[in-house]
Order: structure tokens, then sequence, then C-alpha cells
């Protein structure tokens, strides 16, 4: 894949109606992870996201928007600076649109950005801190889930570990709601992450069906590892003995776990229960 900066020269605004032209064809392999992959760049959709990303410091590779909305004073806005960091600004047709989505009535600005992942030997626990380290996570709409719910409560970012689903895909991407530019994130295999976290300190609380401690009774003083085990088959032995606290979550009805997504959400709102207060 030839990247979607060089097709162009950098700093342009080219008008394209057609799906066979190279740089779209370069955008809509980015559905695809081993193009992603090799590009080392990703797609998000929508005005307000894009707008978001550029103000917490995120560049724009290249820019899409529809050419109905060449008018509209915000997209300009963001035009102008793409151009202006060097960046592509491709107008096309709703057609175009379209066919890089995949989607009917698609959005009518979409950006190109590189993949940003934190080495996990950079991450140093500081106090108060929360990590989220997510095993083997199958499901993109999880992930993307709780990205956006790591990003609300104010932790600090997602490890994830072993193989997981790809955190840039569109799926992923759009269910993180813009949380995926707010969000730190790391990745690494389970043995990597194992000794990552032997020199790490902190509290590392997983969350198990078999855990023995309520989550309610856990001290979460002083930084966290919050890890989640895989959608289908929890956590293995050898994280799950790595772990200082193995949390349950009680349950009342039929259903044997919760969601991920929702165990996750339920832990990180007690484990920062003393930072979330509504104030006024
Ligand atoms: C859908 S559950 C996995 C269910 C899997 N069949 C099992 O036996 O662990 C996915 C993850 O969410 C967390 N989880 C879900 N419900 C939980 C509960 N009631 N208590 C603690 N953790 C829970 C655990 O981390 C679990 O590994």
């Amino acid at each position: 894949m030839s990247g979607q900066r060089g097709k162009g020269a950098p700093g342009q605004v080219k008008e394209v109606t057609s799906l066979a032209n190279p740089i779209v064809k370069d955008i809509r392999a980015l559905s695809v992870k081993k193009y992603r992959d090799q590009s080392g760049t990703f797609m998000a959709e929508g005005l307000k996201l894009v707008i978001e990303a550029l103000d917490l410091g995120w560049e724009i590779r290249t820019l899409v928007i529809a050419k109905s909305q060449k008018t509209n004073a915000a997209v300009g806005k963001v035009a102008a600076r793409t151009v202006a960091a060097g960046g592509l600004v491709l107008e096309v047709s709703e057609k175009v649109l379209t066919g890089i989505t995949r989607r009917d009535n698609p959005q009518a600005v979409l950006a190109v950005f590189e993949q940003r992942f934190v080495p996990i030997s950079d991450i140093r626990l500081t106090d108060g801190e929360v990590w989220v380290a997510l095993d083997r996570v199958r499901d993109p709409g999880n992930l993307g889930t709780i990205i956006r719910t790591v990003d609300a409560v104010g932790a600090a970012g997602v490890i994830l570990v072993g193989d997981t689903t790809d955190p840039y895909s569109l799926e992923a991407v759009r269910a993180s709601m813009g949380s995926i530019f707010a969000t730190q994130l790391a990745k690494c295999a389970a043995a990597v992450f194992l000794n990552w976290r032997k020199g790490a300190g902190g509290l590392m609380v997983g969350t198990h069906l078999k855990g023995a401690v309520d989550y309610r009774e856990i001290d979460y003083a002083g930084p966290v590892i919050l890890l989640m085990g895989n959608e289908q088959q929890g956590l293995p032995d050898d994280l799950a003995d790595a772990c200082d606290r193995l949390a349950l979550i009680p349950q009342a009805g039929r259903a044997d776990s919760l969601n991920l997504s929702v165990a996750t959400g339920v832990m990180l709102y007690e484990i920062r229960r003393s930072a979330l207060k509504v104030t006024g």
C-alpha cells in the first residue's frame, strides 16, 4: 500500500469522483486490518469527531469531504488546518463517500490518521491512575465501548493483552465515539504484560466469575490495573494467578455473566468513585 499522503502532493486539495481513484482505493482498503497494519493508519468519520481529534493534537493525513459541504464554514476550517499541516484534502461525490464508508447516508466528513500505541515499557503507574488491561478482547463494539468508558471516567488507558480485535477498526472507532483520540493504548503478548506487571507496582484486580471478593469490598487506593477476561473464556489461569485480588460482581438473575463492557463499566465506576462527583 502506497499510503494516502504519498499519492498526492502534501498540502493539496483534489477533487475525486471515481472509486477507482488510487487514493480512494487506499482509503477504502483501511476497512481491512492487513492494510491498516501496513500503512499504520486508520479512518474516523464525522465532523465533530475530526475537530476533536485536531484539538487533541492529532494530525490529519487525508481529509475526505462531501463536495456538497465545501461551503460549510466548519468543514472549510478543518480543510484549511489539514492543508496547513501538509495533509491532503479530497473533495468527493456522495457515491465515493458511500463507497469508502460502505454505508448509506455516510457522514459528510472523514479523515485518515496515524495509529498511536504507547510501548508498554513506557507505562509507569502514578498515584490514582487506572489502566484497563483486556485479555484477548474479540468484539470491536465491546472494545470501542470500553475505550469510551475509560475516557469518561478519566482512567489512563487500555492495555490490549494477547491476540485482540483491532482498536483502529472502523467498528471500534465508531463505538468509541471519539474517545479513541483521548485514550492511550498499548498492546503486548500476555508474557510481556506479566513481565511488565512484576515491576509496575500498584494493585492488579482481575474480574472473575469465581472471584473470591465482592468488587465493592476492595480498597482501590493507589494505582490500579483492572484486568478483564475474554468474552468467551474469561481469564486464563496464568493471568488470574498474577492478580492481587479477584473480584466478583454479584448477580441475582439467571444470566451467567455480564457483558464484558458492562462489567468493565461497573468496575471503573467503583474504582474511580471518589474522583467522580456531581457538583453544583
Ligand atoms: C462475558 S464474561 C466471560 C464469561 C466466561 N464464560 C467465563 O466463564 O468467564 C467476560 C468477562 O467479563 C467479566 N465479568 C463478567 N461478568 C462478571 C461478574 N459477574 N463478575 C466478575 N467479572 C465479570 C470477567 O472479566 C469476564 O472474564
